[in-house]
């Protein structure tokens, strides 16, 4: 019986290279105001370039996604201590410090995800997975993705599904790292997006 056993990493805390971040839950309606701004600013650094001239017209829309009631999130946060730590170890080091210290913690990146009805099916979509550059390929992604997974399965969710522009090839190389395969409702064919599913 004991082999069945599954073991979830602790999901509260992730604390691997370099890192030291907790995890926080948010709803769309309830963002306070600094909180959009942050979502706002971080989807433009990471996704203009992506979308190129079809950024003004796409930024309207996760705007509106941002704030729906059905939205949920959740937040990677560095505590201001271990951030502060962090800046005067690097200015004792001499490294130039480009960040102000803030007085609350700091946030890193996000996931976005909803519990939608795709073709009947019901499933966890990821709207938005957004890691500040700095932070990009210290494995918080792969974790966030983890995490979304034991939330769909913990929910009796058929399925992960998410959307991803097919020049987006980093993100493409990431989700099928993953193992996320094309969904059979994907709208690769008509549109440059393509739709995967785990
Ligand atoms: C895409 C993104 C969410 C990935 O998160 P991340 O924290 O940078 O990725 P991770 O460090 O967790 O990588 C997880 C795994 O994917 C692999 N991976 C990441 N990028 C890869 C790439 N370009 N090619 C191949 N493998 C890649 C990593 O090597 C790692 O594998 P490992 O566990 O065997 O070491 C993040 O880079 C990001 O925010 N990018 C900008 C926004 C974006 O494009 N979001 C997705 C839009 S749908």
């Amino acid at each position: 019986m004991k082999d069945h056993l599954v073991h979830f990493p602790d999901f509260h805390k992730y604390e691997s290279n370099g890192l030291s971040v907790y995890l926080e839950s948010g709803n769309g309606n309830q963002l306070p105001l600094l909180t959009r701004k942050y979502i706002q600013n971080l989807l433009k650094v990471n996704m203009e370039g992506p979308y190129g001239p079809e950024w003004p017209s796409e930024e309207k829309v996760k705007r509106r996604e941002m704030v729906a009631p059905e939205a949920r999130y959740i937040f990677v946060r560095q505590s201001s201590n271990d951030f502060i730590a962090k800046k005067n170890m690097e200015q004792d080091a001499g490294v130039e410090c480009t960040h102000e210290a803030h007085n609350e913690d700091r946030l890193l990146g996000f996931v976005h995800y909803r519990f939608v009805l795709e073709e009947d099916l019901p499933v966890v979509y990821v709207y938005e997975l957004q890691m500040e550059p700095s932070v990009q390929g210290k494995g918080l992604g792969k974790f966030l993705m983890e995490l979304i997974e034991l939330i769909a399965c913990k929910s009796q969710m058929q399925a992960v599904m998410l959307t991803v522009q097919k020049a987006n090839k980093f993100a493409l190389a990431f989700y099928r790292k993953l193992r996320y395969v094309i969904s059979s409702t994907s709208p690769s064919r008509v549109d440059p997006l393509v739709s995967l599913c785990l």
